[in-house]
């Protein structure tokens, strides 16, 4: 079974409470949390004094996607609201084999992220020290754009990475995921998929969970 990490981005905030109960209700398997800075990519999205509450209401592992310049200097912000996986952009650090390992040392599980202009082949020096790439197949920073269809490549060049390096890193991708895309992704070599908008502006977002979990 696919894992999938509904993102909290397109959840409803007005009723954060029920949205949560529905994700824990879910045969979801995280819930993705995107933090912005309005730097690192060009919108806001919300910070610790929110996310503890969500930790608190939600009882699934957090898979947080932090999309923030320097984002060690929150390492112990994530590491207190109970995340279990901690994504950092390659392109938002100066010393990426630092904080992998400064992520590792708090027993959370780090991940390392990709924009969709950066190459695969970045992870090469890395890839055995992460146990997640998360794959961008939009540009970071808004929910509901549209899927680059290039991301299907990387996938598969990441698998072969994967293979040759024998890391046991996991391949989890983000941005205009839903059923077709989805398919195709896992097709590819996908083991994780992140999807805010197709679940919950759908009609039934639990069901469409299971749907992405079938893929
Ligand atoms: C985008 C975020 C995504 C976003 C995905 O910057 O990283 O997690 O919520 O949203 P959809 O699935 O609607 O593309
Ligand atoms: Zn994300």
């Amino acid at each position: 079974m696919t894992i999938v990490s509904p993102s909290l981005l397109s959840a409803d905030f007005g009723h954060l409470a029920d949205e949560l109960d529905m994700i824990d209700r879910s045969e979801a398997d995280w819930l993705h949390i995107d933090v912005m800075d309005g730097v690192f990519v060009p919108n806001i999205s919300f910070g610790f004094p929110v996310l503890k509450h969500v930790a608190k209401l939600c009882h699934k592992p957090l898979d947080v996607h932090m999309m923030i310049v320097d984002p060690e200097r929150y390492i112990d912000e994530v590491k207190a609201i109970g995340a279990h996986i901690m994504n950092v952009h390659y392109e938002a650090c100066r010393h990426i084999h630092r904080v992998i390992q400064q992520i590792r040392a708090t027993g959370m599980r780090p991940a390392v992220t990709l924009n969709p202009g950066t190459p695969v082949a970045m992870l090469k020096d890395i890839i055995c020290d992460i146990d997640m790439v998360l794959l961008m197949s939009v540009n970071p920073g808004f929910g509901g754009q549209k899927f680059i269809e290039h991301t299907l490549l990387k996938v598969a060049e990441l698998r072969d990475l994967i293979a040759e390096s024998g890391s046991a890193a996991i391949i989890e991708v983000d941005g205009g995921v839903n059923a077709d895309t989805g398919m195709r992704l896992v097709e590819a070599g996908a083991d994780a998929l992140v999807a805010g908008n197709y679940v919950f502006s759908s009609g039934n977002p639990e069901e469409t969970i299971l749907t992405l979990k079938r893929l």
